[in-house]
């Protein structure tokens, strides 16, 4: 190829996403079941957005509602098919708003795990005519079969439900993902006819059209077969999960992380790193973005989402931690939640069945056992004693507690917020704080022990 320069052609994407996706048996459409924890429509867009498309079009019509209202704020050009009547139908609902001069590359929403790159390749290929992303699979079952002349030149794509016994055993298939000028595409697409097997409107037939006309057609081989698989079952979708999960946990073990078991770890959302020697025992969930420092240990049972954990930190079984920042040496757990907006420093103790939301607790601090800590400020070196819990709302609205550095609450006080304790101050067992302590004072409130000698319990009246 003479000409080297990149495609100066400004680049229209088409998603496809209309399809309802009739083997999911379902009622949500198959573009929103979620992949790694993200509608599957997500990511592909997600990826789409990475080649700086002039413009996005999205051909949705299945669960229309549902699909507008979860990508609300995505700010892609929204094309109603209200009837599915074919890829090459879909197209067409949008065609006429591409101009000339531009570039299509149409992507279809039910393949998760394809990636930029390729999308990229295909662009670039597609400069001087159409090009189409092919695979080579050992079973192309379910898939538009590439067919090719004697001297190897692209003919057409014949759908599975429309090939001879002879066609069908070509294992060089179609992925459905194409790019041409718009300028050729579009008379393409008017000429397309359903007569076929299926009765629909097939995109795949302007490979023919191209051919027909003497355009050029080139293929674009992914060899990495998982990049180009479409999701059409539920059984297909588990499957491409595991793969992608398997991968996560891969990348992770490569940068020196320990997964017990790598088939029971899942990365769903964002992206999460690890620094070395980090250890994630089975049944550990992670929702990202979420950094994790070196050599920090997260028990079995753990769900973290969106959270930035310091070096050496270690998360006893069962925890559930969600929009944090958990310092370096810190502690948690078993059985801790930790929810969003809670920023512990390092070497905090946070220990079993302790809830903390919205609040900050200062270097060396603890909160061992059985507490509720909300809207709060907690200085360091404080202890928090076993029971104790922050009343931060009133039932209409919710109120900050402050505890200064080097404060002691013993067990099973209940702090009234608004309020505050005052540095070195001591909160005696049991108490009900309604009112600011001082710095260094003992705080006490709850009723002197009394003793009632000769005490009956009341007994069990006869009829
Ligand atoms: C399609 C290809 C086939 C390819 C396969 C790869 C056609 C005719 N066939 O077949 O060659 O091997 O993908 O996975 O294109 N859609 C719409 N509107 C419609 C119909 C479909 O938006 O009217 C969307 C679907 O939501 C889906 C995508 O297009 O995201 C593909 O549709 P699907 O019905 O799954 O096509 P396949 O039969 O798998
Ligand atoms: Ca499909």
């Amino acid at each position: 190829m003479p000409d080297t320069q990149p495609a100066q052609r400004p680049l229209h994407v088409v998603v496809l996403a209309a399809g309802k996706g009739t083997r999911m048996r379902s009622s949500v459409p198959k573009v929103m079941h979620p992949f790694a924890g993200v509608p599957m429509l997500g990511r592909v867009l997600d990826t789409v957005s990475r080649l700086t498309p002039a413009r996005t079009h999205v051909v949705y019509g299945h669960g229309a509602e549902m699909v507008r209202a979860t990508f609300a704020d995505v700010g892609a050009h929204w094309v109603l098919q209200a009837e599915q009547l074919g890829t090459g139908h879909a197209v067409k609902q949008t065609i006429s708003n591409v101009p000339d001069a531009a570039l299509v590359l149409v992507v279809y929403g039910d393949v998760p795990l394809v990636r930029a790159a390729i999308l990229e390749a295909l662009v670039t290929a597609a400069d001087g005519g159409l090009a189409i992303l092919t695979a080579v699979l050992d079973d192309p079952t379910g898939y538009g079969r590439i067919i090719r002349n004697q001297v190897g030149a692209v003919r057409g794509v014949v759908e599975e439900k429309d090939a001879t016994p002879v066609q069908a055993t070509i294992r060089e298939v179609n992925t459905g993902f194409l790019a041409a000028p718009a300028s050729l595409l579009g008379p393409w697409l008017s000429r397309l006819d359903n007569k076929n097997a299926q009765g629909e409107f097939y995109l795949t037939d302007v490979v023919g059209l191209a051919a027909g006309d003497g355009i050029l057609v080139t293929t674009q081989e992914a060899k990495d077969i998982w990049e180009i698989r479409g999701v059409n079952s539920r059984a297909e979708l588990a499957e491409l999960e595991r793969h992608y999960q398997r991968c996560q946990a891969e990348a992770l073990m490569d940068a020196g992380v320990s997964i017990a078991d790598p088939d029971r770890f899942d990365v769903r959302g964002g992206a999460v790193t690890a620094g070395r020697d980090s250890h994630f025992d089975i049944n550990v969930i992670i929702e990202g973005p979420a950094r994790f420092g070196e050599r920090v240990t997260i028990g079995a049972n753990s769900v973290i989402k969106r959270t930035e954990i310091g070096d050496d930190v270690v998360i006893h079984p069962n925890c559930v931690i969600e929009d944090a920042v958990i310092g370096a040496n810190s502690i948690v757990g078993p059985f801790a939640r930790i929810r969003p907006g809670t920023r512990l420093d390092d070497r905090v103790h946070v220990g079993n069945f302790v809830e903390i939301k919205n609040s900050e607790l200062a270097v060396g601090s603890k909160v061992n056992h059985l507490s509720y800590i909300g809207d709060s400020s907690i200085g360091r070196d404080v202890n928090v004693g076993a029971g104790v819990i922050t009343c931060n709302y009133d039932g209409a609205n919710k109120y900050r507690t402050i505890i200064e550095d080097g404060v002691f609450v013993g067990s099973d006080c209940q702090l009234i917020a608004p309020v505050s304790i005052g540095k070195g101050a001591t909160v005696g067992a049991g108490s009900t704080i309604t009112g600011d302590v001082p710095p260094d004072t003992l705080a006490l409130a709850r009723a002197r022990q009394q003793h009632v000698s000769h005490w009956r319990r009341p007994r069990k009246k006869k009829n």
